[in-house]
């Protein structure tokens, strides 16, 4: 009996070293350990033994069994790990590659790079200012009076007593234009806040683009030029513009640019309230006070400026209705564009 469970131990040893896949080696085990294989037999037939002799050959077959567990276990381990370096060995190069979901550019992004590319087309370079900016910036050197309706707390977040939330994009002039000599050929994007609330066509985050120029004998009719193939180059060749006298503190004249409707081609709709146009943007030749707080001579430079929203033009481009579309990260949303 003794010497069966010697033979039966070095059988399995071999067999196990032998042995070149986690099924195979399965396959020993259950042949070596199964309920009716080998061991459980022979554990069995104690029975069958004269007393004396029972427990010393019970121990030896237990002794055996946890060998052949132990020898399945080393092996089992030794496997994986084979497999594991197989596995990085089995790179194959010329297997065609898994397509990784690729992002793209925010639509906003989008409206804002080819508003930026026409301008730089026209020889415009672009500037940036901070978002929290002084009062001067936003409001005094660009001939906003002390009690001017724009300043009212409806309208602007205040971070302190003399720094806010930059309302618009126009204090960028200021920057720029204290800090160089002109002439000057500017185009700069940027986030702007106003204390609104919230509704499908306002928001009180959002994005503007400012232009502007200064140089010698610049007049209103290059103003209208420069929009006029600004708003085909982006809209369409078929969109007319047209230009209506307004108000800002910091132009003279200032003016209201709409263009004609494309939704319904100017017959008139619900977008346009039937009259054929919408408004675009606001402009108007600099005003000579700005020209003065930035130590420009007047006799000599004129230029001007123009301020547009950016979720305004990206709606009526891709007929969006609601402008907090933009601020949701839909994907479903996003991924249209
Ligand atoms: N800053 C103005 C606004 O936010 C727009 C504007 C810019 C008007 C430049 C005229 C010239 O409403």
């Amino acid at each position: 009996m003794e010497k069966k469970l010697e033979q039966l131990l070095n059988s399995a040893k071999l067999e196990i070293e032998g042995v070149q896949t986690t099924k195979e080696l399965e396959d020993i085990r259950l042949k070596f350990l199964k309920k009716n294989g080998p061991l459980a037999e022979i554990l069995g037939s104690l029975s069958q033994l004269p007393v004396e002799l029972r427990p010393t050959v019970g121990k030896i077959a237990n002794q055996v069994k946890i060998e052949i567990l132990e020898l399945l276990e080393v092996k089992k381990s030794e496997l994986e790990k084979v497999n594991e370096s197989k596995k990085l060995n089995d790179w194959d190069p010329t297997r065609p590659g898994r397509k990784l979901p690729l992002g793209h550019r925010h639509p906003l992004t989008q409206v804002l790079d080819h508003i930026y590319e026409i301008f730089k087309n026209f020889g415009f370079h672009r500037s940036d200012g901070p978002e929290i900016e002084s009062d001067y910036y936003n409001f005094l050197a660009l001939n906003f009076s002390i009690d001017h309706p724009a300043r009212d707390a409806h309208d602007t977040f205040y971070v302190s007593d003399d720094l806010l939330m930059r309302t618009h994009t126009s204090p960028i002039q200021i920057r720029v234009m204290q800090s160089a000599q002109p002439p000057f050929k500017i185009i700069a994007p940027g986030r702007v806040y106003r204390h609104e609330a919230i509704d499908a066509t306002h928001h009180h985050v959002f994005h503007q683009v400012e232009g502007f120029l200064v140089d010698e004998g610049v007049h209103f009719g290059h103003l209208k030029g420069i929009l006029d193939v600004f708003v085909k180059e982006f809209f369409g060749q078929d969109v007319e513009t047209r230009f209506r006298p307004s108000f800002f503190p910091f132009t003279e004249p200032s003016a209201e640019v709409d263009i004609s409707c494309i939704f319904c081609g100017g017959n008139g709709c619900k977008i346009c309230k039937n009259t054929g146009w919408v408004e675009m943007m606001g402009c108007g030749m600099i005003h000579p006070v700005v020209l003065k707080n930035c130590k420009i001579d007047t006799e000599k430079w004129s230029g001007f400026a123009f301020g547009m929203g950016v979720e305004r033009i990206a709606m009526f481009k891709y007929r969006i209705d609601d402008i907090r579309m933009f601020y949701q990260n839909d994907l479903r949303f996003l991924h249209q564009f």
